[in-house]
């Protein structure tokens, strides 16, 4: 069981009796916390405990964490000795609805986030919605990010679930969390299905990322959280689409209403369209220094799409605090 050092006093002893009924060996991996461990160095110390302990490739490496454990376990996974099974246990709600589903698996590198990876589908996630109530408060509406996004791109029947939920949400409702992970799980899932490398369909997932990523390095990787992120930058992708004629004007609205309703800005940082730029086009997804976006025709019907400056530009006027000079707080909205 591979976990880290904050969600090991937690949750690893309910999980290690629970394995020890089944397993002839259960070895716990502590690892440090934090996106800044996500690196060959820890991952070496998985494949330390592994070949010290003689693991062979019978052995099942179980995920109990949030998204950096996941990818790192199931990295780990991947590789150990050409491949063993994995299960994600994921303890966050980012981690529920969106990183323990799909077979992304990945560390950083200093050249970029998520650079070493593998594609490697874990044989079962066991999601307890119960895990949530320890979680530091800005995690769960960074969580809620991913959640809506599925109802923009995918459903607006689950959009207006999760959009009615959403204070019970916040409040904690286990109904409403397993309401809400179950239904991100059968979306996410299901664009898995049919584009696992994402030779196309699964671009839709990073819906408002492309300028959520360009947040997260202009500020500072950790200054916000990537949900945070993701949440301004869906808002400023339907401010786009509007833009190109395609949103219609009260969806739009509903995109930056619902995210504001999650408690998420919707507002991004005061800097200047040309520095947003520069930071799109050291973004991974974009080919040829010109980003591209997943924008919306309607919700629930994404469409990937470059665009010119012009409305880029405008969008980016509206939607940032271009009038304040002030540095924006991980609340700015
Ligand atoms: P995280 O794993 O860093 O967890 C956030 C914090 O919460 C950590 O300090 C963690 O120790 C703590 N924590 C976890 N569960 C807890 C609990 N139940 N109670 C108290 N504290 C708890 O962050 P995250 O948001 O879960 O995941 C982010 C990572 O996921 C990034 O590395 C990102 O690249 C990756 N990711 C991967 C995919 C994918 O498809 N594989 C998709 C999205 C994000
Ligand atoms: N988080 C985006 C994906 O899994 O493709």
């Amino acid at each position: 069981m591979i976990t880290n050092e904050t969600v090991a006093p937690l949750y690893a002893p309910a999980l290690v009796r629970s394995l020890a009924r089944a397993a002839a060996v259960v070895e716990t991996i502590t690892l440090p916390d934090g996106e800044a461990h996500k690196s060959w160095t820890t991952l070496n110390r998985i494949f330390d405990v592994l070949l010290d302990k003689r693991f062979d490739r019978r052995c099942l490496l179980v995920a109990l964490g949030g998204g950096v454990i996941g990818d790192m376990a199931g990295f780990a996974a991947a590789v150990y000795q050409r491949g063993v099974d994995f299960v994600q246990v994921p303890t966050t709600l980012l981690a529920q609805v969106d990183s323990s589903v799909g077979g992304k698996t990945a560390i950083n590198h200093p050249a970029g986030k998520n650079m070493i990876g593998a594609f490697h589908q874990p044989r079962l996630v066991i999601a307890d919605v119960a895990t949530l109530a320890t979680l530091p408060p800005r995690e769960l509406p960074a969580g809620l990010a991913e959640v809506v996004k599925h109802g923009f791109i995918a459903d607006v029947g689950y959009l207006d679930q999760v959009e009615a939920d959403l204070p019970a949400l916040l409040a904690q409702d286990a109904a409403a969390l397993t309401r809400a992970v179950a239904g991100s799980c059968r979306i996410k899932a299901g664009v898995v299905a049919q584009d696992e490398r994402e030779g196309g369909l699964r671009a839709i997932l990073n819906f408002g990322h492309t300028f959520g990523h360009a947040i997260e390095a202009g500020l500072g990787y950790g200054q916000w959280l990537h949900g945070e992120a993701v949440g301004c930058g869906m808002v400023m992708a339907a401010d786009l689409s509007r833009r190109l004629g395609w949103l219609p004007d009260d969806e739009a609205a509903r995109v930056r209403d619902v995210v504001r309703a999650a408690r998420l800005p919707v507002t991004g940082p005061g800097w200047t369209p040309e520095r947003y730029l520069s930071l799109m086009e050291v973004d991974k997804k974009a080919e040829q220094g010109t980003p591209k976006f997943v924008l919306l025709e309607r919700l629930g019907r994404p469409r990937v799409s470059r665009v010119d400056e012009a409305p880029l530009f405008e969008t980016l006027r509206a939607t940032t605090e271009q009038a304040d000079a002030r540095p924006a707080g991980a609340t700015g909205q």
